[in-house]
């Protein structure tokens, strides 16, 4: 079975073809949204970028996978969460190609498309997963116990504020870095030395990030831009690794999986194996471009769930802003 999946929660417009017969991503290329220097992203803005390079990024995974449209068996799409203009544009296109090739359409849930990308490079079966991305963060169990990790999910802990992602962003921006990114953050942290003590909230298994922004941001002046970069993620991942040690205790599970755009962290990376190792836990993600929001998830799930029944008719396509990973059926 092959399918096409397309991905438009936020940033990028991804398309992804996947064989269930060879167990293969076939192809995955992604339009990225690049917001202009010291701005964050204007969903609108974003909608248009996704509707001018849709096209272009269909035609590219149907060329790269040597695919048809008789060779397609069905369509799947990000159905949230994400910016709403965004989602729509993914959900038309994906609604359109499935009407007009009479095809089953599969809504998929980012954060579960993130998750069984990652579980499909490593081999997990029933991992606790620590989900890090812009917009989302959150500590994710499967609540079958001891078969294999499918629906419906539980969140143990999560953010009570902003996602990872977001602080690093907010925080390059505070920084008025040229090209404003949490990636630049990362790479600045790496030449930091001297840690400075900034505010660390963990409660329970949740966490926040916004007290840890505003302290960082008033004291820029003050202080190294390195130091200050590796700082800020030094006590953002100590809050993320705390919360998943305590969940991983919780649930007597044996391995950890990171996913997500934050997941391409090494720094965050090696303290997740560092904590997993100490309870004889296996830890581990997939390559960065699964991690980064792709079509190729949004396909390997939508296989997954259409084994599971859960395809739909083109009239019948949705989307939702706030869809929670525990509301996947
Ligand atoms: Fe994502």
């Amino acid at each position: 079975m092959r399918i096409l999946g397309i991905e438009s929660t936020a940033h990028t417009f991804g398309v992804g073809i996947y064989d269930s017969s060879a167990d293969a991503m076939l192809a995955n290329p992604k339009a990225f949204y690049k917001a202009p220097a010291g701005q964050g992203m204007i969903p609108v803005v974003v909608a248009e970028h996704h509707k001018e390079h849709g096209a272009k990024i269909i035609e590219q995974a149907m060329e790269q996978s040597a695919s048809d449209w008789d060779s397609i068996d069905a369509i799947s799409y990000s159905a949230g969460p994400g910016l709403g203009p965004c989602l729509a544009v993914g959900a038309k296109a994906a609604c359109a190609l499935a009407a007009k090739n009479k095809k089953p359409l599969i809504p998929v849930h980012h954060g579960h498309a993130h998750i069984e990308a990652a579980r499909w490079q490593t081999k997990f079966k029933d991992p606790l997963v620590l989900y890090v991305s812009g917009g989302n963060t959150q500590i994710i169990t499967g609540t079958r116990k001891r078969s294999l990790f499918c629906p419906p999910f539980a969140v143990l802990g999560e953010t009570l504020d902003i996602g990872v992602g977001n602080l690093f962003d907010a925080f390059a921006r505070e920084l008025k870095l040229e090209f404003a990114h949490g990636s630049i953050v990362a790479q600045k942290a790496m030449q930091g030395r001297n840690y400075i003590p900034m505010p660390y909230t963990v409660k329970g298994m949740n966490f926040a990030f916004s007290g840890l922004l505003t302290f960082a941001s008033k004291i820029i002046p003050d202080y190294d831009e390195n130091d200050l970069c590796y700082s800020l993620m030094e006590t953002a991942f100590a809050e993320l690794c705390e919360a998943t040690e305590r969940a991983l205790l919780l649930s007597g599970k044996n391995e950890v999986l990171v996913c997500g755009g934050v997941a391409q962290n090494t720094a965050l990376m090696k303290k997740i194996g560092q904590m997993a190792d100490l309870h004889g836990a296996q830890s581990g993600t997939c390559e960065g471009q699964y991690n980064a929001d792709n079509g190729a998830m949004i396909a390997l799930t939508g296989y997954y769930q259409f084994k599971r029944g859960k395809a739909i008719k083109p009239q019948s396509v949705w989307s939702d802003q706030k869809y929670r990973v525990e509301m996947v059926v």
